[in-house]
């Protein structure tokens, strides 16, 4: 798959796949949409009430997602355990033309962390902040030795990776979740929503970022 970097409508980056015609986040805005989905809807309600949360992302590519949560512990004594799942990682050149790190040199020093560091090592890049980047595919992913408070469900679209949203695979997530444990994705597909309902979770349709009508968020009882 040849990729390249594009930049979206908020000014921050992203990176298009060419031949799928599939971004790795809305063209609207990359930043704009994981604040508005996987930080706001997903990540603040739950810091009002864990210390430590245990996240879990499906496609971990640019790392958007962890700089986002990481920025969002800034005055808080949160701690985030961070599992990034991953089957074709960003390279760091790629990494490097990325600008969600703005000119702050910690936040630039944090995002190129992010991608130098080892797969399947657990990490610790901050006091609030320990990483492990697993190098699989979600197909092969068992899941058996994690558990997680929040999924960041980032899958490419159902159009573009069928296979990335089917059921099996949202059973696993309901598997690894603790109880009262929440997934949030952009996708609000009719057919997804009821698919994650089929397995057990208690779902929301939420409104969206610019440019997407809703998203949803996804609770384990
Ligand atoms: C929509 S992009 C989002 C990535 C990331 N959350 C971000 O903000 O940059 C989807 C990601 O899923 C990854 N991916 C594709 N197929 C996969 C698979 N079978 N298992 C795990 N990850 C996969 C892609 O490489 C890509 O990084």
């Amino acid at each position: 798959m040849k990729r390249r970097i594009i930049q979206t409508k908020d000014g921050s980056s992203s990176i298009e796949v060419e031949g799928l015609d599939e971004t790795y986040h809305s063209r609207h805005g990359a930043v704009q949409e994981s604040m508005h989905i996987f930080i706001g809807e997903g990540l603040h309600p739950l810091m009002e009430r864990l210390a430590v949360i245990r996240i879990f992302e499906v496609g971990f590519g640019t790392g958007l997602n962890a700089l986002l949560t990481f920025q969002a512990l800034r005055n808080t004594k949160v701690i985030i355990e961070y599992t990034g799942l991953e089957a074709y990682p960003v390279t760091e050149e790629e990494a490097a033309e990325l600008n969600y790190a703005g000119d702050d040199l910690s936040q630039q020093e944090f995002f190129h962390a992010l991608h130098a560091k080892a797969w399947d090592v657990t990490v610790r890049l901050h006091p609030q902040f320990n990483l492990i980047k697993r190098k699989a595919k979600l197909q092969d992913f068992e899941g058996v030795d994690y558990s997680a408070d929040l999924v960041y469900y980032d899958a490419f679209g159902p159009r573009a990776q069928a296979d990335m949203w089917q059921p099996e695979h949202f059973e696993k997530m309901f598997r690894l979740l603790s109880p009262g444990g929440v997934l949030v994705t952009y996708c609000a597909k009719g057919q997804v929503r009821r698919d994650l309902q089929s397995v057990g979770f208690e779902v929301e349709r939420l409104p969206g970022p610019p440019g997407k009508r809703e998203m949803l968020r996804a609770t384990k009882p």
